[in-house]
């Protein structure tokens, strides 16, 4: 299926690794341009090298999404170099799960900061271009966003509020020609659990079968970066012309809920 991407322009927060990465690789096989951003410069100008190296037309820009004039900045240099945009992935994020009673508010402040408000505030400065050719959010979540688990706050708190914010925003963009859904993502392989592997000494298929046993996901296995790609993808895209105000869980059957 041709997903009509080829000249539009895409924003992906959090894109120098993992999901982000992987959904920027595709964008790019589409013919979209795509801008992504990170806090670590070397990890992004080495994804953007690999973007290039595929045909890409990609702006690497070093942000961190809690900075609002960061933020801005990115968006402006979007503005500048192609004049428009024509979506924003909302991706940007770190794992947070601990008992109730160790969350600090700083850390509290913290997870809202970075998932909640670092999406508000992208796509916020992204609106005014968003609005002038009708476009596309995708805020990526996680599925305990509406089933959440002890031990699974804070972070299921700022994304159960990343799914109110998607189903708001939704009714007040459509006027403006503006899709707003959400992905809950279960278990995908990215560089978060390359890195707890690492951490842990395990070869990092050993920790996705762990996790896999340890959660009893339906389908047996971690999902790929590059299924994330295809339907976050296919969400951003003119194909997708008639889902707005919708979260899907990407998860192996692992969600309690639909
Ligand atoms: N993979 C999963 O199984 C899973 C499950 C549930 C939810 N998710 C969510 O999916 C999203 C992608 O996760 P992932 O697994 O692909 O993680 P990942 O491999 O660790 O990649 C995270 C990306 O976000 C960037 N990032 C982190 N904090 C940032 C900040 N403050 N500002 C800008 N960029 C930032 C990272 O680069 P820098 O560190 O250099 O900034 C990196 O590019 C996250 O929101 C995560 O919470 C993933």
């Amino acid at each position: 299926m041709d997903l009509e991407l080829d000249g539009s322009v895409v924003i992906v927060t959090g894109g120098s690794d993992g999901l982000g990465a992987a959904l920027a690789e595709r964008l790019v096989t589409e013919g979209a341009s795509v801008a992504i951003c990170a806090r670590g410069a070397e990890r992004l100008e080495a994804t953007a090298a690999h973007l290039t190296l595929l045909g890409g037309d990609v702006l690497a820009v070093p942000a961190d999404v809690t900075e609002p004039a960061a933020v801005e900045d990115l968006v402006a240099r979007v503005e500048q170099r192609w004049g428009r945009c024509d979506a924003v992935v909302n991706n940007a994020g770190t794992a947070a799960a601990s008992r109730f009673e160790k969350i600090t508010d700083e850390q509290w402040h913290d997870d809202l900061d970075l998932k909640l408000l670092g999406a508000t505030r992208t796509t916020r400065a992204a609106l005014p271009l968003l609005r002038r050719h009708g476009g596309a959010v995708l805020n990526v979540l996680a599925i305990a966003g509406k089933a959440p688990t002890g031990g699974s706050m804070p972070s299921s708190v700022s994304r159960a509020a990343g799914l109110a914010m998607t189903k708001a925003l939704a009714g007040e963009l459509a006027g403006d020609a503006v899709r707003v859904n959400a992905l809950l993502v279960g278990l995908i392989e990215s560089g978060q659990w390359r890195r707890r592997a690492e951490s842990r000494g395990v070869p990092v298929q050993q920790l996705h079968d762990e996790l896999v046993e340890l959660a009893g996901v339906p389908l047996g296995r971690f999902g790929r970066s590059e299924e994330f790609a295809d339907l976050a993808a296919f969400l951003v895209s003119p194909r997708a012309a008639y889902v707005t105000g919708t979260a899907i869980n990407l998860d192996g059957g692992l969600s309690p809920v639909t």
